[in-house]
């Protein structure tokens, strides 16, 4: 679990502000789509990437693997998990592939899943259940529930004994609403349907813990919230699932016993730490070949940024730049499409738009006043969106900012 920093006074956030990369003629409100970087961890992954240019050989062999072991210890520890499960992925989208392509489910049968995943996730398990003769349905969700339980109570009654995976994102990316992961998979599990969570925006959004979730498998993004370099996600196997799954890239890892390359040492079971910063399970489904993994060698620096801030500082100020922001655009007459109950929501905050108003045109009328925010087209019932990111460097007066220019961008649009 995330570890805190020993102070409890909260920091100056406009100094924390200051050691962000950002373009200063930016109204940033969208790390829920993509984090910006702490200098501190651009610095990390900078030098890493000065070894891995001036001595290729020597860091794929000798300098790498201890580093990727440590990160592979820190961001299990950090989420609350073992190195003996954490893949590292390029991204959520890598983690959720490996598991859906990798299944073998039984057919006929069903996938089910949320009416509030992203796109491209919904597409991943389409092809699956081409592929494998299954149905994919989804059901929906209450969005503006005040209680978790109306959301377990929703997925209880679409589950059928048909049903053969629950897929769900722990945060929604339309909304931000935050979905109870725990029980949802507690579920689940209880009627034998395996569940695959979408974890995108939860690592430092959400106080994670994510063995104690219990989910089949657990993918993630460390490249939003947690503000490690683009490039940086996983997949943490769940109890039972070890052998399930086969690699989306045969590689070395294929045989990870057979053809040690330079000076390592043979490994003396399937999770017993290996000399490539792997374990022989891991390494089977992680290593894809020559690639630059200097990202997920750079998640500790990113963790030790927002360690040192406090994680449960960072949250406070979240919660309180969420309530701002409610209040705010409120104010000018949108309704919300997150909900405010504690829990219930994170760092993003969804408003409704009028029907009327024409996306790319908003779009555009916000960017050219460099408002850097997402405008999110859906089916019905939440048919136009804007969501609002707000994390601990967003300002009061970026959000004061979008209140002032969003009448005119809507009238515009
Ligand atoms: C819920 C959810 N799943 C998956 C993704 C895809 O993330 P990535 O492009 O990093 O794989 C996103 C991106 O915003 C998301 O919000």
């Amino acid at each position: 679990m995330q570890s805190e920093r020993p102070s409890s006074t909260p920091p100056d956030w406009s100094t924390a502000r200051s050691r962000m990369i950002l373009d200063p003629t930016v109204t940033m409100l969208n790390t829920g789509s993509f984090g910006p970087l702490p200098q501190a961890v651009f610095d990390r992954v900078t030098a890493i990437r000065h070894c891995l240019a001036a001595g290729p050989t020597d860091f794929y062999v000798r300098q790498a693997p201890p580093l990727l072991w440590e990160a592979r210890e820190r961001t299990a520890t950090f989420l609350g998990t073992t190195p003996q499960r954490l893949v590292f992925t390029t991204n959520v989208s890598a983690a959720i592939n490996l598991v859906a392509s990798g299944l073998k489910l039984n057919s006929p049968g069903e996938i089910l899943m949320t009416d509030h995943e992203y796109g491209a996730m919904m597409w991943c398990w389409d092809r699956v259940g081409q592929r494998q003769g299954l149905s994919v349905r989804t059901f929906p969700l209450p969005t503006m529930a005040t209680d978790p339980g109306e959301i377990v109570e929703a997925m209880r009654r679409a589950i059928t004994p048909r049903t053969r995976v629950l897929f769900f994102s722990h945060v929604l990316s339309p909304t931000g609403l935050v979905l109870p992961a725990k029980e949802l998979c507690a579920e689940a599990r209880k009627l034998g349907v395996l569940t695959v969570v979408d974890g995108a925006h939860a690592p430092a959004m959400l106080p994670l813990n994510v063995d104690s979730i219990r989910a089949d498998f657990y993918t993630g993004n460390l490249h939003k919230w947690l503000l490690a370099p683009s490039g940086a996600g996983f997949l943490v196997i769940g109890p039972g699932n070890e052998d399930r799954l086969q690699p989306l890239h045969v590689s070395w890892g294929y045989h990870a016993d057979k053809y040690p390359i330079g000076e390592v040492t043979r490994s003396t079971g399937p999770d017993a730490r290996d000399g490539y910063g792997s374990t022989p399970r891991i390494r089977f489904l992680e290593f894809e070949g020559t690639r630059d993994f200097c990202p997920w060698l750079a998640v500790p620096a990113a963790i030790d940024f927002q360690t040192e801030l406090g994680f449960d500082a960072v949250r406070a100020r979240i919660a309180e730049l969420a309530a701002y922001t409610r209040k705010v655009i409120g104010d000018i007459g949108l309704s919300l499409a997150t909900p405010a109950t504690p829990g219930m929501h994170g760092a993003m905050t969804a408003f409704n738009l009028p029907t009327t108003v024409n996306p790319a045109k908003l779009r555009r009328e916000l960017w050219n006043r460099r408002i850097e925010i997402p405008v999110i087209e859906r089916e019905r019932p939440d048919r136009l969106l804007l969501r609002v990111s707000h994390h601990f460097y967003t300002t009061e007066a970026e959000i004061d900012i979008l209140a002032t220019e969003l009448p005119a961008c809507l009238r515009a649009s």
